[in-house]
């Protein structure tokens, strides 16, 4: 992405609600804060296309200049979110069909059908506008197509194109059939024509999870397809704007991997609840980092305050906003936008929080606080803009394996694959260990890390389980857990025992794996050559009842009939090492498995800190930028032990132990 002299600072701003007046405080309040970034007009289709091919624009570009004016830079968004009443009223076709097979109606946002070639020639019509108004203006710093993409749709259109989707996947119809195992149950096709979208309607118990799986996919694609639709277009205009969208937080719907490839940066939207633990929200960062290889993010929205739309909408606490906001920064974003800068008067967001408030001042503690980030964002200037994460840790996330593995009937109903990455994630969180997320694929390098995490991978798609097999004879450190190497890449169980291909790698074979209910649990006790500090642990939910092969046994079941067998191993593979834990453990032992395999693997946190502490590090063209940021309400400390830093917000001088108040964050250069 073009380097910005500073962080971009600011957020949504819809100046088509507001009267000239309210525009005019807006541009004073802007420049007060700091703000040097505006992104709009996310949702003015209807204003800036009232008929059919008829264009009003003189307003937004009276605003754009406006805001330039201001010395304020501007993320144009395509407002192909919204469409227009006239649109869906003239070709009903645009809207989405839910999987009741209701033909939804015109109301809502990003309500419409990804595969409308109505939709689809509108919303490059007025991409084209944009380009040819907008592509060279000097306060253009990104384009923003539409708003957090996500919708499905199981119209007529999309079912055709689904035939011919699966039509080019699998060639023939008796492959489809081979693939998607359909003389279970009887469900055999014999043409494509026959295929129908998995809907509830179909569904007399449980539609076939290799079709659901595909639609999956196909849903990825075709908004893929309709992104581009637009991208193609604006990038005609100027190819050197990068052009990007903005990923909802719930990201399970489309295949991330596979988007952000079409992107020129990843922008997403963090709305943590407020039980989310930081390293939870840390690790969703680290994701989104993830995406495009370590590359810088776009922290496209966050709320000033409170949102609307959780049950229990909390105040941001004093310090919480500035907070969450240096955690994206210390994770990889390089721009710190809001939702949105001034409360709308109506509407389903009228409660969500802004910078400017309902009662327009600026003596509020948002827009203290606001303004304060705003003064440090400038002093930091562009420190640590475009700066790397160096990780020698890789946590492999497929979202393949993530539909696959919660479209299962069976073994529990519980699975959540993010909630599994996020319990082997929070050691390395606790430990200040660097963590990238790498999506599995044939031909991942693996060569840069010194171990390699896979919960639950479910699914080995070709080549992966080669590829990690070989990354571990080379000397690599393999971490595996249950429920992992079970399927191919349509969802069809391996032969041969599970891990499947990852068997020989890891020196095991499962037989079995027992279901506990939630009030349930077995026990661990370690045993053989790994000590750890205790010797009994507790662990439940999915339990494998498995066999050592060529691995060492470090820990066995408990209790009930499979007491006394092995459950956590550690197999020599080559030059490497492979580790199994067939079970969910509880969090004790994940934070001393996580020592054990860091010690032998030669992984280091950053620094010690005490719990609630996080510590991160960025490197750049102009160094290293270490950001200490204390998630607890509490005054705690990070250990530097020898390092020396230097706060490039107050120039203290920092070594040995060093304190920070409750939510207070320090932002140093190593010296
Ligand atoms: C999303 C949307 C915004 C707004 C916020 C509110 O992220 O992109 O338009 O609705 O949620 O939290
Ligand atoms: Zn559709």
């Amino acid at each position: 992405m073009k380097q910005a002299d500073r962080i971009y600072y600011g957020g949504d701003y819809n100046p088509d609600q507001w009267d000239d007046a309210t525009v005019a405080e807006d541009m004073r309040l802007f420049r007060q804060a700091g703000i040097n970034l505006l992104t709009l007009p996310v949702f003015s289709w209807a204003k800036l296309e009232p008929e059919e091919g008829v264009y009003d624009f003189g307003w937004l570009d009276a605003i754009i200049d406006r805001i330039w004016q201001n010395g304020i830079r501007v993320c144009l968004a395509t407002p192909t979110a919204a469409q227009p009443a006239w649109l869906s009223t003239r070709y009903p076709e645009v809207l989405p069909v839910d999987i009741q097979g209701r033909r939804r109606t015109h109301g809502m946002r990003v309500f419409f059908c990804v595969n409308s070639l109505k939709y689809r020639e509108r919303a490059a019509a007025i991409a084209h506008e944009f380009g040819r108004r907008y592509a060279h203006h000097p306060a253009l710093a990104m384009w923003h197509v539409a708003n957090e993409y996500g919708t499905s749709c199981y119209c007529p259109a999309c079912q055709a194109k689904f035939r011919l989707w699966l039509r080019q996947r699998y060639g023939g119809i008796e492959e489809l059939n081979a693939r998607w195992n359909t003389a279970f149950w009887g469900r055999t096709v014999y043409a494509f024509d026959e295929i129908a979208l998995p809907t509830e309607l179909n569904d007399d118990y449980r539609f076939n999870p290799a079709v659901q799986l595909d639609y999956m996919r196909f849903l990825t694609d075709c908004t893929v397809e309709c992104f581009n639709n637009e991208r193609d277009v604006l990038k005609s205009y100027n190819p050197e704007i990068p052009v990007l969208t903005n990923t909802s937080g719930f990201i399970k719907k489309l295949d991330q991997f596979a988007f952000a490839r079409n992107l020129d940066a990843v922008g997403w939207d963090n709305y943590p609840w407020p039980q989310d633990p930081p390293h939870f929200v840390a690790m969703k960062h680290d994701i989104m980092r993830g995406l495009k290889g370590g590359q810088s993010f776009v922290l496209a929205e966050q709320s000033p305050n409170q949102q609307n739309w959780q049950p229990y909408n909390r105040l941001k606490r004093p310090g919480e906003v500035r907070l969450l906001s240096y955690q994206a920064m210390a994770h990889g974003a390089d721009t710190c936008l809001f939702f949105q800068m001034r409360q709308s008067a109506a509407g389903q967001e009228k409660f969500h929080g802004a910078i400017i408030g309902h009662s327009g001042r600026s003596d509020t503690r948002v827009f203290r606080e606001a303004e304060a980030l705003g003064k440090e964002l400038a002093a930091l200037g562009d420190r640590f803009l475009q700066a790397r994460t160096p990780a020698r840790v890789a946590f492999l996330m497929d979202w393949n394996s993530w539909w696959a593995l919660e479209l299962a009937s069976g073994p529990s109903r519980d699975m959540d694959y993010l909630k599994t990455l996020s319990a082997y994630y929070r050691p390395f969180f606790a430990r200040n260990i660097a963590v990238d997320f790498v999506d599995p694929a044939a031909d991942t390098d693996y060569s840069g890390y010194a171990l390699v995490v896979a919960p639950m991978l479910y699914m080995t798609k070709p080549g992966v389980a080669e590829a990690l097999t070989e990354y571990v004879r080379g000397g690599g450190h393999l971490l595996a857990t249950v429920m992992t190497g079970l399927a191919d890449e349509n969802d069809r169980c391996v032969f041969g025992a599970y891990p499947g291909k990852l068997r020989e790698a890891m020196g095991i074979w499962v037989e079995e794996t027992d279901a506990l209910r939630p009030e349930e649990g077995n026990g661990l006790a370690v045993c053989g050559p790994l000590k750890l500090p205790r010797e009994r642990y507790a662990c439940g939910f999915l339990c494998d009842v498995l066999h050592a092969e060529s691995a060492e046994v470090l820990a066995v079941y408990a209790d009930d009939f499979y007491a006394g067998t092995p459950c956590v191993t550690r197999n020599r593979f080559g030059a490497g090492t492979a580790w199994y834990v067939g079970t969910q453990p509880e969090d004790a032992f994940l934070d001393d498995l996580t020592d054990a395999i860091c010690r032998e693997a030669g992984v280091e946190g950053l620094y010690a800190s005490e719990p609630g502490v996080e510590a991160t590090r960025r490197v750049g063209e102009r160094g290293a930028t270490v950001f200490l940021l204390n998630h607890n309400a509490h005054l705690a400390c990070a250990d530097l032990g020898g390092a020396r830093l230097a706060d490039l917000l107050t120039g203290e001088k920092l070594t040995g132990r060093v304190e920070l108040p409750g939510r207070g964050v320090r932002v140093c250069r190593e010296l």
